[in-house]
């Protein structure tokens, strides 16, 4: 082989991920790493930050306790499955995934649940352990409180501890004072294939869990005279690992607390960050204010100049500059352009389109609807599968029957058109450009522009009919 291409072998690294595991400790029917933090499945955190370091083709999730719906879940990413029929532990889980890693000359391992692990942190890893020419590297870490984690055991050479390790003890077999060891096994590896390979087929189950532990392959490794060194982490946060749910809303307190943090260096006003749940892939503009206890879920986009007062729940919206939401606002896959205003009280359902200056008020539920730009629906209305035009009014209490029972039909109000407080549409309707709709009506007709169309019954006044109504009680009493 050329000496080039030697070397572009050499240095191709595949990521595999293990997540194959129940996580019996959850005590769930979810698979532990579809379980979410900040808004995203545990696994679709260490995706992305794998994403960063190797092209998606060469990520490798190790799937097994409900393969199927761990696959279905991160289809999209783009990565490769690997499947681990039985979970006979983390060694087992490698030795299943030979075939799909040995054409690669290194592979970095991580944990579905341990999902705060940065991108840069792994390509220190990756470099450690090429500038190292080791077999495997471990990156481990000091947290507060190693309980729960393996811990790691350097060699230590004239009293001092080398980057060499000698052996990684399981929490359940560490033996007197092994337990106050503090440097902990983070679960995330570099191993060189042909040495990893060579030797998986030596791991036993002789412990705890009867299990083949991964953790056992650096003593193994070291026995063979091969290289396995430490790698420390400089923020020991970033390996947390979730085996309980109390574990999970650390995790998620802390990724929203940093996402927070990052908004707000960013240029977003947060007033009680700690109130608030914005999910990892929201964005949101400068000079944007956000108030205590308000949700931003999913891919939400928010621009700049906005104002997000309490008790809002956004998902999924894209919300344009100078808008201004009022309090407790309930909005889903929805468009909401500049300047418009919503609440207090507005429900957008799916599929909404406010326009641009469009006003959205209290107790008002849209469903499919295209608001133009400048209307107005301020009260206590419905607007289903409805296509209203630019500044159009709409009365409070308006009503678009859009529904028979089996079919779902549209209303439009074309641009400048007037509906009277309590109409009620009942579509298929088209009500034409500036025309005038009395209040109370109950439209089953197309109404023509620049008419006005009044239905409802005639009102009839009947002179001194309580009076005499009164006097015929009171003479039945007596
Ligand atoms: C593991 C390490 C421990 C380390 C800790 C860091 C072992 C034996 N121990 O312990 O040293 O401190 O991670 O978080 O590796 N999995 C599979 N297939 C299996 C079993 C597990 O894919 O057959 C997956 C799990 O889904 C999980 C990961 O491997 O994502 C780790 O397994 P887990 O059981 O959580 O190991 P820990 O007890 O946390
Ligand atoms: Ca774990």
């Amino acid at each position: 082989m050329p000496k080039a291409a030697n070397k572009r072998k050499r240095q191709t690294f595949a990521i595999a991920i293990l997540a194959a595991g129940k996580g019996t400790r959850l005590k769930s029917r979810l698979p532990k790493v579809l379980h979410e933090i900040g808004g995203k499945p545990l696994l679709a955190h260490v995706v992305a930050a794998a994403a960063q370091v190797v092209p998606a083709q060469n990520i490798f999730a190790i799937v097994g306790h409900e393969a199927d719906r761990v696959r279905a879940a991160l289809e999209a990413t783009g990565i490769s499955f690997v499947l681990q029929r039985e979970q006979r532990g983390t060694g087992h889980a490698m030795m299943e995934a030979r075939a799909a890693l040995t054409g690669f000359e290194h592979v970095l391992v991580l944990s579905g649940d341990v999902p705060l692990i940065a991108p840069a942190t792994l390509t220190r890893v990756r470099d450690f352990h090429t500038q190292n020419n080791a077999a495997m590297t471990v990156l481990t870490a000091e947290p507060p409180d190693p309980t729960g984690y393996g811990r790691v055991f350097r060699r230590v050479v004239k009293g001092k501890p080398t980057d060499e390790i000698d052996r990684i003890v399981e929490q359940k077999a560490l033996r007197g004072n092994e337990t106050k060891q503090r440097e902990i096994n983070s679960g995330v590896y570099a191993f060189a294939t042909g040495p990893l390979y060579e030797h998986i087929g030596k791991l036993g189950t002789d412990n705890a869990h009867h299990e083949y532990y991964l953790t056992d392959i650096a003593e193994l490794l070291r026995k063979a005279k091969k290289k396995v060194v430490a790698l420390k982490a400089d923020e020991p946060a970033e390996v947390l690992g979730v085996n309980t749910r109390m574990e999970m809303a650390e995790l998620d307190a802390r990724l929203r607390a940093r996402k927070a943090r990052a908004l707000m260096e960013a240029g977003t006003t947060i007033f009680r960050p700690e109130t608030c749940d914005i999910d990892e892939d929201v964005t949101i503009g400068t000079d944007t204010v956000i108030e205590p206890h308000v949700q931003l879920i999913g891919r939400t986009k928010i621009g700049a100049n906005c104002r997000i007062r309490s008790y809002s729940v956004i998902t999924n919206c894209e919300i344009g500059e100078n808008v201004l939401i009022l309090p407790g606002c309930i909005l889903d896959d929805s468009v909401v352009r500049n300047g418009a205003r919503l609440g207090p009280y507005s429900r957008l359902r799916p599929g909404c389109d406010i326009g641009e200056g469009a006003h959205v008020g209290n107790f008002v539920e849209t469903k499919k609807t295209r608001l133009g730009r400048g209307s107005k629906a301020n009260h206590l209305t419905y607007l289903g599968d409805a296509e209203i035009g630019a500044g159009v009014n709409v009365g409070a209490g308006t009503i678009t029957c859009n529904y028979d029972g089996v079919n779902k039909y549209t209303t439009t109000i074309e641009d400048g058109a007037f509906i009277g407080s309590d109409t009620t549409l009942v579509a298929p309707v088209r009500v034409g450009r500036d025309a005038y709709v009395g209040a109370a009506s109950c439209i089953t007709e197309d109404v023509p522009q620049d008419s006005l169309a009044v239905a409802r019954g005639r009102q009839v006044n009947k002179e001194g009919w309580a009076k005499e109504r009164r006097a015929k009680v009171n003479a039945a009493r007596k």
